[in-house]
């Protein structure tokens, strides 16, 4: 496998901390490619291998292109003062960075520990980092003796070995400490009653046996003043298997967010954790009965290519769809709103859709534009990788196209977009993709989301192996066109991944170079297929990301579900942004709101409500593609209320394809500004920092002036502004997203 990951400096705890209670492991290791048994033993002699160095994978140490067993090994002592210093003296934490990808742990020449999948063996995927927790009373370890740790790596693809990463660069020994695995875990729903109350569970989690007793803390606070609201001190008592569960229930107060603290503290070790979280508060108003038709207000496809669009409306059911103007080819399901068909003729089809229910009707104009350039607005959609990562199979397709069809297509949304993880190890004897045995029957998939009225996207890498260590597209770019075109396949991601292997160190043209392949193999299929080109923003690629018909390309290297990472690339796309065009869209990554997790558990997105407003607001004004990353089996009301709300996603799809730019740029605010098809113009004041602010806006301002009507695009409603300036007071990490109108 292979990782973008910001290499972080190798900075080892050691340093950090007292030697008394933690041995490094950063430094004595040997490696040697290969395998053998004998390797685990102590008595090896190791002599005649190479130093390891855990800051580079093993293809950098002289291994070019390596995949399979490599070892590790090194030397250390455990002193007993480790443990008695410690509180817990129960385990040992070894703590072993990045195995990329799997691993098998061998102290003295006894297996202690491996990760060779979720119940699988040493050759499923699972790049990560690892920290094992190991009995004191193993007999394996030498306690204050020189014991021998020997590490055996799998590696399935791309990069391979023990490495120091973003994702855990820690490498030494400890011992568990009593508050260590001790988590508050805030994941289930908050519920909205009736009553105006906010409601929720919350538990005490721990896998140690230890029984901890003390005391839970429950407070709520306002952070514009830091006035307590709510306080409550519980007896809380849990332990391994046994979680305590606090549940409370308190007033829904104004439409903004307030700070909730879980504080533990175990009586007999005096130790803390402490854990916040805010409170939602949603925007969106409520869906009316009365009918409204949504989306884009345009849509192309190429001349002679299966054509598929579900007219986006809301209002009470049934809806009765029409559509004047259509161009020969196209016809209307009246019942389903899916205009299907293909046109022969190249042009802009004015066309008005009618939808109606038994409360009345509404019209709006759309153009079908047919001609060699689609995609003609950002894409809006669901892709499985922030959410189930490798572990996607063909049920969460469906559950997540069921839910799309039930909850989002009505406000646009279209794509059902499968990343890494669908694809075999190995291709048939004729040389064709196929999938792996979590995707039985791709093109019957195909059929079932096409069959609800959406739309299905796939994913691949140009190199011989993808990220996630499966059949990449190398030498076949054409026959997998084909197939994805014979499966019924109409977005491809096309991710670098393994290509570093052909091309180590391109240049300019080398990094388009695979690019220009698959487009080349893409334009002979009698299809359109979206063209998602991923390779994290090298080579400035928004320069030249049209060029090879991408519809859209990475900017940036993968988002994770933080401010950290979400704010530093969303505020980092002013270079970018103007090279946003219909059709041809800058793509920041896709969205971390909702349940997500990049494996088979996952977690409510760790950005607060504030933050899930910025991170859609802002890539709404980037006219980014906005890809769902999250459990759609399971949208909360909140997230639910972010990804429907037409006049934000209108900004996003809006016809002209500009992306915003940054208009003032301060320490702890930043105001961006997009221009709308109508003359107006989509307006973001964002506050960067982490408290509340007022942020104005001279009405002198040349991004103002002139304009009269100032729109609240969450709320939907206009603000009253009067006075010199335009002013807002906006929440930390939070955005106040406007329409200005003339
Ligand atoms: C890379 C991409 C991610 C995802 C994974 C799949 O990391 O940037 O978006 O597609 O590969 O392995």
């Amino acid at each position: 496998m292979i990782r973008k990951t910001f290499t972080v400096l190798l900075l080892t705890a050691a340093c950090l901390r007292a030697s008394a209670q933690e041995v490094s492991l950063s430094k004595g290791w040997k490696l040697a490619v290969g395998d053998s048994a004998q390797w685990a033993s102590p008595t090896y002699n190791d002599g005649h291998w190479q130093t390891a160095d855990l800051n580079e994978n093993w293809e950098r140490q002289g291994h070019p292109n390596y995949d399979g067993f490599g070892w590790y090994r090194t030397k250390v002592v455990i002193p007993s003062s480790l443990k008695e210093k410690s509180f817990l003296k129960d385990s040992l934490r070894l703590s072993l960075g990045t195995i990329d990808d799997n691993d098998e742990v061998y102290l003295n020449g006894k297996l202690i520990a491996k990760y060779g999948g979720h119940g699988g063996t040493i050759k499923d995927g699972n790049y990560g980092g690892r920290v094992y927790n190991i009995a004191v009373n193993n007999p394996a370890i030498l306690w204050d003796k020189e014991n021998v740790l020997a590490v055996r790596v799998f590696d399935t693809g791309g990069d391979g070995g023990m490495v120091s990463s973003g994702f855990g660069s820690v490498f030494n020994i400890t011992m568990a400490d009593v508050m260590d695995h001790v988590w508050v875990n805030t994941d289930a729903d908050f519920v909205y009653g009736d009553n105006n109350s906010l409601s929720k569970s919350v538990k005490l989690v721990t896998s140690n046996h230890y029984q901890y007793s003390g005391k839970l803390a429950f407070k709520v606070t306002d952070p514009e003043n830091g006035a307590v609201l709510y306080e409550k001190s519980n007896d809380a008592t849990f332990t391994s298997g046994k979680p305590f569960t606090y549940s409370f229930s308190i007033a829904r107060l104004a439409k903004r967010s307030y700070v909730i603290t879980y504080s533990f503290t175990d009586t007999k070790s005096g130790k803390e954790i402490v854990h916040t979280e805010t409170t939602p508060y949603i925007l969106t108003p409520y869906p009316t009965a009365k009918v409204k038709i949504n989306g884009a207000d345009v849509f192309g496809a190429r001349p002679g290519h299966p054509f598929l669009y579900l007219i986006p409306a809301t209002g009470k059911k049934p809806l009765v769809y029409k559509a004047d103007g259509l161009p020969q080819g196209l016809t209307l399901n009246a019942a389903t709103g899916v205009i299907s068909g293909s046109v022969a003729q190249k042009g802009d089809y004015p066309v008005t859709f009618t939808v109606s229910n038994t409360l009345g009707a509404k019209a709006k104009k759309f153009t079908i534009t047919i001609g060699d350039n689609i995609g003609l607005t950002p894409a809006l959609g669901w892709n499985s990788w922030n959410a189930w990562g490798l572990s996607v199979n063909d049920e969460k397709v469906r559950i997540s196209a069921k839910a799309m069809i039930d909850k989002l297509s009505s406000h646009g949304w279209a794509y059902i977009n499968i990343d890494d993880g669908w694809e075999a190890e190995n291709r048939a004897a004729d040389g064709k993709i196929v999938t792996n045995s979590k995707f039985p029957d791709m093109k019957g998939l195909a059929d079932f989301v096409h069959g609800l009225g959406l739309r299905m996207g796939i994913y691949s890498s140009p190199g011989p192996r993808t990220c996630g260590g499966f059949l990449g597209s190398w030498q076949h770019e054409d026959q997998d066109a084909q197939t994805y075109s014979d499966w019924g396949i109409d977005y491809l991601k096309y991710d670098w991944c393994s290509y570093s292997d052909i091309a180590p160190k391109p240049d300019l043209d080398g990094l388009k170079k695979p690019y220009q392949v698959m487009q080349a193999s893409l334009g002979k299929v009698n299809r359109d297929i979206m063209y998602s080109l991923c390779q994290y923003g090298w080579g400035k690629v928004w320069e030249w990301g049209a060029d090879v018909n991408g519809n859209s390309w990475r900017t940036t290297g993968d988002i994770q579900d933080t401010w950290q990472s979400m704010s530093t690339i969303g505020f980092n796309q002013g270079a970018a942004a103007p090279h946003a065009q219909p059709g041809h869209f800058n793509d920041p990554d896709m969205l971390v709101v909702g349940k997500v997790g990049w494996g088979p558990s996952l977690h409510n997105t760790r950005l607060t409500f504030d933050e899930q407003y910025t991170h859609i607001s802002l890539w709404s004004l980037l006219a980014s593609p906005l890809l769902i990353g999250c459990d759609m089996g399971h949208l909360d009301a909140f997230t639910l209320s972010l990804l429907t709300n037409d006049e934000v996603l209108a900004i996003d799809q809006d016809a002209l394809g500009k992306g915003a730019s940054q208009y003032v740029k301060k320490d702890d605010y930043q105001i961006w500004v997009k221009d709308l098809k109508d003359g107006g113009k989509a307006i973001g004041l964002f506050n960067t920092s982490d408290k509340y602010q007022t942020i104005s806006l001279d009405k002198n301002d040349p991004a103002i002036s002139g304009y009269t009507k100032f729109r609240d695009a969450w709320q939907q409603k206009y603000i009253v502004s009067t006075g010199a300036a335009l002013s807002a007071k906006v929440a930390p990490h939070g955005v106040l997203l406007l329409r200005v109108e003339k």
